[in-house]
């Protein structure tokens, strides 16, 4: 019975984050500090010529200028497994606009951004490629990092098209979109003697070690990295990134701490996106609503230099059972940046693709739209054949249905209205995988009764530090205040990155484990110990709640951790635990369901869309704390409103520039466009996916957002939008 785990348990570093005394990165206070700004190409492909750094040299404060001429021989990194890797520049060529060239260092942060934009950089311009339709287009042998190939198939797709009386073949669109956490990429780089210490706004800081030791060519134990508290990441904070190597090349050459923060603009130019997407999907079916093929082909771009493809039908090989399947991925090499992983990459427009599709294919069968979902539900992983670890899709449909008064849909287009307004109420379907990593914890009895738990994890902002204090403080019979939670320094025990919403699944298994030897090894000392009142039971018939340790059989002889530490002569007590996936968990698909309802009312002159309602119910396994889990759905359904009917980016197609490169033109949701979003779990208890039975959560709930958003559209206005963001322009 949880006393803690599930609670709503108020954020555990809220008081600190609201009282502004949480050191994010860039507010860390050092001596000597030294401010740096990074240059770029201002063109998208050539060769510099010549960087003039005389005039910035000898403007006030400048303490040094590092072009990329005098970076030190890096060593190229695998990002993925590409021969061109590009940590930062190391040679005249310039691949994209934006990329860095240089940076400078001065006494502040306003000298620096002088001094930077007195470097005066020529160069020998070549023509670039900009748009897909520019392209030289390539199919990929495998993605990401070489893992799943480029083409899946299972069954025939000739003979399932064949079988197919009624089809749905459509292009879908996704445009290029930017991250923008709330805070942006910073560096504060010094140097001990040959020790790096890095505060870094870093996803992954053991992978930040392992990267900038392997760029620079030292050692990994010279390098510390410091990540306590992140203002949001999403992915473009999973990956080393070059202004952090030129950060700390920069603190080494002028021996003194130096800070660097990207500014919003650079933002755009220097940590990832997500690539835009076009996808080519048929789906067929008989008429009694059974698919017989699904073909997805998804399109998207990539740099000169590396592969990354954004893996739209990841979600579409395992969400319906249809024997005939093709899933094939195009590459477009462009003069851009690499893309990145963007929360849910490839599900988010994935399944924008392939529930508008499923829409698309119940209206043509007049079946209503859950109804067509049902009868197409996967009871097994269809493509790897395997059972799940728990799904709990039909019942996030029933309850969302009747949350949201489904059964009183007209399913007939432009059939409701509320005065000006055409209403519309579309569906669609959530998913996202749920995998794991190897997780370390240690765990410190404190003299004083308390606990110190330890792991090289990362809270990005949702709630890492408050969670694993819940598992710790349940599985210690301590109360949640007992717990000290700390994280985010490789000199902690390893724990993964925080991508793949991997961490709750990962950690906390961990966290448990060593929480529980810990609890353990002190009730075998005190029942071993004949001073203490407990000497001589059995350690199973003992208990511990907020600490207090006693027997069940008899309540009234108590003893304390802290008791049992001074009666040992010990300050305190260590016991660090290691856990790995479980084996057994592999005979399962581990996946996150959920279904998201929404009503959209649509001003039928202006095409003004505005979200009126709604309901998402998800099934993620345990919950661990009821609070932060609702809140991490909020943020995900609230960016897939803005996928749906905002989110943009805009390149110049002649030098490769990102157009309005900041927070007023790139639009995002503000409080005025959500309405109240009610949000639901289903109970589901997970045996296999790990010893907590949690599920992926953070990347879950973005995933058919944008899909319910067009559906809806489409039934209060009978236009079919397949182009996103879907902006007033398209409904009129
Ligand atoms: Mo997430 S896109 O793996 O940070």
């Amino acid at each position: 019975m949880s006393k803690i785990i599930g609670k709503p348990l108020d954020r555990v570093d809220g008081k600190l984050k609201v009282t502004g005394e949480a050191p994010y990165t860039a507010d860390v206070p050092r001596e000597n500090l030294a401010y740096g700004v990074i240059f770029q190409s201002a063109i998208a492909k050539g060769k510099v010529i010549q960087i003039e750094t005389s005039t910035a040299a000898a403007a006030p404060g400048v303490i040094n200028i590092i072009t990329y001429q005098q970076t030190p021989n890096l060593v190229k990194i695998p990002f993925f497994p590409t021969p061109e890797n590009l940590p930062t520049t190391q040679d005249d060529n310039i691949y994209y606009n934006g990329q860095h060239l240089g940076i400078v260092i001065a006494e502040t942060l306003e000298q620096a951004e002088y001094a930077a934009s007195l470097v005066k950089i020529s160069y020998e311009v070549a023509e670039p490629t900009i748009t897909i339709a520019q392209a030289e287009i390539f199919e990929p042998e495998s993605i990401f990092f070489g893992i799943m190939p480029g083409k899946i198939t299972r069954g025939d797709i000739a003979s399932g098209k064949t079988q197919a009386e009624v089809l749905v073949e459509e292009i879908y669109t996704t445009p290029m979109e930017h991250h923008n956490p709330l805070e942006p990429a910073a560096t504060l780089a010094m140097w001990t003697g040959d020790n790096l210490t890095l505060y870094e706004t870093t996803q992954g800081i053991s992978a930040t070690q392992r990267g900038i030791a392997a760029v620079l060519n030292i050692p990994q134990e010279k390098v510390r990295v410091i990540s306590q508290y992140l203002g949001g990441g999403f992915g473009c904070k999973a990956l080393l990134r070059s202004h952090t190597i030129l950060a700390a090349i920069a603190a080494r050459q002028v021996q003194r701490p130096v800070k660097v923060v990207l500014t919003r603009s650079q933002m755009y130019t220097s940590c990832g996106y997500r690539s835009p997407t076009q996808q080519h999907l048929t789906l067929g079916a008989t008429q009694d609503g059974k698919l017989s093929v699904i073909n997805h082909i998804g399109t998207s771009l990539t740099s000169i230099f590396d592969d990354f493809v954004e893996p739209v039908g990841a979600p579409t090989t395992m969400m319906y059972a249809c024997a005939n399947l093709q899933v094939k991925y195009r590459l477009a090499r462009i003069n851009t940046i690499t893309p990145t992983f963007m929360r849910a990459p490839g599900e988010a427009p994935g399944m924008f693709a392939l529930e508008s599709a499923m829409d698309e294919l119940a209206a043509a069968l007049n079946i209503d739209p859950i109804e067509l979902r049902l009868r197409n539900h996967a009871d097994i992983d269809p493509h790897t054949q395997l059972p799940w670890s728990s799904k709990s899709l039909k019942q996030c449909y029933q309850q969302g249905a009747e949350l949201f008064g489904w059964s009183l849909r007209n399913p007939v287009p432009r059939s409701m209205r509320d005065g000006d307004f055409l209403i519309g109420w579309g569906m669609a379907s959530a998913t996202f995988p749920s995998n794991s990593g190897k997780a370390s914890v240690k765990v410190e009895m404190l003299a004083n009764g308390e606990a110190r738990v330890k792991t090289g994890t990362q809270d990005l902002g949702t709630g890492t530090y408050t969670v694993m204090t819940q598992v710790a403080a349940e599985a210690l019979g301590l109360s949640s205040q007992q717990v000290q939670f700390e994280l985010g320094d490789s000199n902690l025990p390893n724990a993964p990155i925080a991508g793949n919403s991997i961490t709750v699944g990962s950690v906390s298994p961990a966290v448990h484990q060593a929480a529980s030897a810990a609890k353990q090894r002190m009730m075998q000392m005190a029942v071993a110990d004949p001073n203490s009142p407990i000497y001589g039971f059995p350690v199973a018939d003992i208990t511990v709640e907020s600490g207090k340790i006693f027997s069940q059989q008899d309540p009234s002889k108590q003893d304390s951790y802290s008791e049992i530490l001074r009666r040992h002569g010990l300050a305190s007590l260590e016991v660090t635990e290691e856990t790995s996936p479980n084996p057994e968990s592999q005979k399962y698909s581990k996946h996150s369901f959920g279904a998201i309802f929404i009503e959209v009312a649509i001003d039928e002159l202006l095409g003004q869309i505005k979200i009126r309602r709604c309901v998402g119910v998800y099934s993620v396994g345990k919950i661990l704390n009821c609070k932060t889990a609702r809140s991490q759905v909020i943020g995900g359904i609230t960016w897939g409103i803005g996928m749906a009917l905002m989110e943009k980016t805009v390149i110049d197609p002649h030098q490769g520039r990102i157009v309005g490169a900041n927070l007023s033109d790139y639009l995002i949701p503000v409080h005025t466009d959500i309405p109240n979003i009610e949000v639901q779990f289903i109970a589901e208890h997970d045996p296999h996916v790990n010893t907590l039975g949690t599920k992926s959560l953070g990347e879950l709930p973005i995933v058919g957002v944008a899909a319910a958003i067009a559906n809806a559209v489409y039934h209060a206005t009978g236009k079919r939008i397949r182009d996103l963001p879907i902006t007033p322009d398209k409904l009129i």
